[in-house]
């Protein structure tokens, strides 16, 4: 793979890379933070601005776009919805325009992955998903990296998605596991699972790289094997109305250390996007028991992302 053919390209959804892609992005990530451990500086990025677009609150994507960029140089300016007009005052089209021709990049967290998609279309510069309704790309990204750090290459490794199964995370999860040939299992009550197209997409892709996607909601059979044990939070960003119902449908989807046994497999990790709901989807003694990862996870959100900016910008 040509690396010069990333630059100027947007992360919208992992969809629209290769596997060869994916793969690059990874070893740079490694590469990054190597370089981040040994405090090596460059300057990569001087004399560059980027625009942050937060429409949904944040920690870590905006803390890991903002110190990325801001050590190699870089000027982030971060632009939240109670600052700029995006989709009410002015169309996105227009901001989009604007905004590319101040900026070198646009990150964007929202509803709406037209928005992102839209942005993208109209600015001229990469764009970034920073979590949509439908995707987290960036997360997906560094959970794969963390998953690399612990157990070699991710082929033929078996990671189960336990919990609201047709959430953001969920999905680009999905995706990334198809095109790396990581095995992805969900496991969710049937009224989460995420829609057959995408699952129908994915297993095109699991096809050519030998992954193995199952939905289930049978947690014991979904389980079982398991390398990773992944969950997020039952009621996401924007769905605060659904807590009542997603708590009754979800009670028994709790990852805790009776689950963690059912995958047989003393090594499984556990992973989880963060912010967690202590208590909700995980307990207390998994998330900050040994298995847990999640912090390595929170701090490789900042490698892979400056990964993906290098190699764009
Ligand atoms: N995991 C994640 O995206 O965290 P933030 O919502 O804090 O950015
Ligand atoms: N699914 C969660 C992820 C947060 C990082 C949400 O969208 O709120």
């Amino acid at each position: 793979m040509n690396p010069s053919a990333l630059k100027g390209r947007s992360l919208l959804t992992w969809i629209d890379f290769n596997p060869e892609e994916i793969r690059y992005f990874l070893e740079l990530s490694k590469k990054v933070k190597e370089e981040a451990k040994k405090g090596v500086r460059k300057q990569r990025f001087k004399g560059k601005t980027i625009a942050l677009l937060f429409e949904k609150r944040s920690t870590r994507t905006r803390a890991a776009f903002e110190t990325a960029f801001g050590e190699e140089g870089g000027h982030p300016v971060f632009l939240s919805n109670q600052d700029i007009q995006l989709g009410s005052k002015e169309s996105i089209e227009d901001t989009a325009r604007v905004l590319g021709r101040m900026f070198n990049a646009i990150e964007f967290r929202g509803f709406k992955q037209e928005y992102v998609e839209i942005l993208a279309k109209y600015s001229g510069v990469p764009v970034y998903n920073g979590l949509t309704d439908l995707y987290h790309p960036t997360q997906a990204l560094a959970d794969v990296l963390t998953i690399e750090e612990s157990f070699g290459s991710c082929k033929g490794k078996q990671l189960c998605f336990v919990g609201d199964g047709r959430n953001n995370v969920a999905r680009s999860l999905m995706v990334i596991s198809a095109k790396l040939g990581m095995h992805f299992t969900i496991v969710s009550p049937k009224e989460l699972w995420p829609d057959n197209e995408l699952k129908n997409l994915c297993e095109t892709y699991a096809k050519d790289s030998g992954s193995k996607l199952k939905i289930t909601d049978d947690i014991e059979e979904g389980v079982k094997g398991a390398d990773a044990i992944y969950t997020d939070v039952w009621v996401s960003m924007g769905e605060e109305a659904l807590k009542a119902e997603r708590i009754k449908l979800l009670s028994s989807y709790q990852v805790n250390a009776e689950l963690m046994a059912k995958t047989g497999n003393p090594n499984c990790i556990f992973l989880h996007c963060l912010p967690a709901v202590k208590g909700e989807e995980v307990t207390f003694d998994v998330i900050e028991g040994p298995q847990s990862r999640v912090f390595d996870q929170a701090e490789n959100r900042k490698h892979t992302i400056k990964a993906i900016m290098l190699a764009t910008i």
